[in-house]
């Protein structure tokens, strides 16, 4: 499967488009410096079909199953393809038909294969998995060998989807405990039952460990390509939320000011560890914990500490220039990633919500279909590009070992509201100015 996408980033990386480069074009088909740039929706699909002595660019592949779905339903373009691939063979012979459906039988498959496994929850559609049958049935008259490819593939994505369906599950249930807040963290007082983070894990390398976890066990499965291309975001998005709100609570929970300033300390350690592993979605996370201003306000307690580290790592996440602090440092980790040794130097966690807003932008930005009505072809790519991308950075397998306890602690521990958070805040440093004090009274 990884051949896959690391094919089509080469594909990419060579650059497609010269200022002044030719421009040609074939039938429903415009190409410029043999790069695809802009077809008919019918041109494309035709592109897809396999013959006898065609196979679709695997980069090809990939980008029309993916960005397609914005024309039209993944199934009309699997019966669509499926039909074409058919009905191409027919002569009006039998027999020439059945030798000429068995060279081109392998090839389907193999096109099959790709999308199975590229886009499994394409095939949650019952009429996809109903299509996927009858061409089961189809390739069994031709011969034994594509058959076997057939059903072996078939099993391998029931596997998927299932293990898929148990994710989505664990996940569900993993909101509902973190959203049954216990009324016992309605104030500091009551907070004193409530283990810290630092009783539950003093070393931040450990503690970032264990962030990843969490980040790649979201990342494997929460993008999921469908209708809108990404879905299933919101666990993950909540799942970023928790962590920052858990970073303030812990720094505005104890009642001494060193205690807080050590935490902060500690914070700040973990979010290093986090940029060295490659994991920006905890790091910023974690640093808008810091910048919340329950936390921010605590003057006395920042005054303890020593801020040099955390300015730079502020630095690398600064939003200004459409955070072009933030891409080189994740093009740097992609780099590493690339001719890495050890799964460890593999791991990129980009910072996701940025990821989906330039997604988003791409999509929504850029029109899909030229003044001719053919499909802007250009954009599909970079489309492709971007979604690639992140479809190797989920392929890590996570090299840390597991500590239960400090994974439970993260997912579970209660937290603080907003409210309570400012409450917090006004506990351990009282207000400074009259906006300050009229906001702790209607709190109150
Ligand atoms: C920010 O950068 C990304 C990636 O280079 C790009 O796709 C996007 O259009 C840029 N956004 C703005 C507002 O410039």
């Amino acid at each position: 499967r990884s051949k896959t996408y690391s094919s089509a980033q080469q594909f990419y990386s060579k650059g497609r488009i010269y200022p002044h480069g030719v421009t040609a074009s074939y039938g429903e088909m415009c190409y410029h410096d043999n790069s695809l740039v802009s077809a008919s929706l019918e041109a494309l699909i035709q592109h897809l079909v396999p013959t006898v002595d065609y196979y679709p660019d695997r980069s090809y592949v990939f980008t029309f199953l993916l960005s397609s779905r914005l024309f039209l339903h993944p199934y009309e373009l699997m019966t669509r393809v499926c039909h074409l691939c058919v009905e191409q063979q027919r002569s009006g012979d039998a027999l020439l038909d059945k030798i000429r459906f068995r060279e081109v039988a392998p090839k389907l498959v193999q096109l099959l294969t790709e999308w199975t496994e590229t886009f499994p929850y394409d095939f949650r559609d019952e009429r996809m998995m109903r299509c996927l049958k009858d061409m089961t049935h189809h390739v069994a008259r031709g011969d034994e060998y594509s058959w076997r490819a057939m059903q072996q593939m078939t099993q391998r994505l029931i596997k998927r989807l299932s293990a898929l369906g148990q994710y989505e599950e664990a996940v569900a249930a993993l909101n509902t405990v973190a959203m049954e807040r216990p009324a016992s963290l309605k104030s500091k007082q009551a907070s004193g039952q409530r283990s810290d983070v630092m009783s539950v894990c003093e070393d931040a390398f450990i503690l970032a460990q264990q962030l990843t976890h969490i980040e790649l066990l979201f990342i494997g499965y929460s993008i999921i390509i469908r209708q809108n291309f990404i879905d299933n975001l919101e666990a993950y998005i909540n799942w970023f939320n928790r962590l920052s709100y858990l970073v303030a609570t812990e720094i505005c929970m104890p009642v001494k000011k060193k205690h807080r300033a050590r935490i902060i300390e500690f914070f700040i350690d973990v979010a290093q560890e986090c940029f060295n592993i490659g994991n920006f979605n905890s790091l910023m996370a974690i640093i808008t914990g810091m910048n919340m201003s329950p936390v921010s306000r605590l003057k006395k307690t920042w005054s303890k500490v020593n801020t040099d580290k955390f300015e730079i790592l502020e630095h690398q996440m600064d939003p200004s220039s459409n955070f072009s602090n933030y891409r080189t440092a994740l093009r740097g980790a992609t780099q590493r990633s690339e001719t890495a040794h050890s799964s460890q130097e593999k791991i990129v966690i980009p910072f996701f919500s940025l990821l989906i807003k330039d997604i988003y932008f791409l999509n929504e930005g850029c029109a899909s279909r030229l003044p001719n009505g053919h499909i802007n072809f250009e954009k599909l790519w970079e489309l492709a590009k971007q979604v690639s991308e992140f479809l190797v950075w989920r392929q890590v397998i996570c090299p840390f070992d597991r500590d239960r306890r400090v994974l439970q602690y993260l997912v579970t521990t209660p937290v603080f509201s907003e409210d309570e958070l400012h409450l917090a805040s006004y506990e351990s440093e009282g207000p400074e100015n009259n906006m300050e004090k009229d906001s702790r009274r209607s709190l109150r």
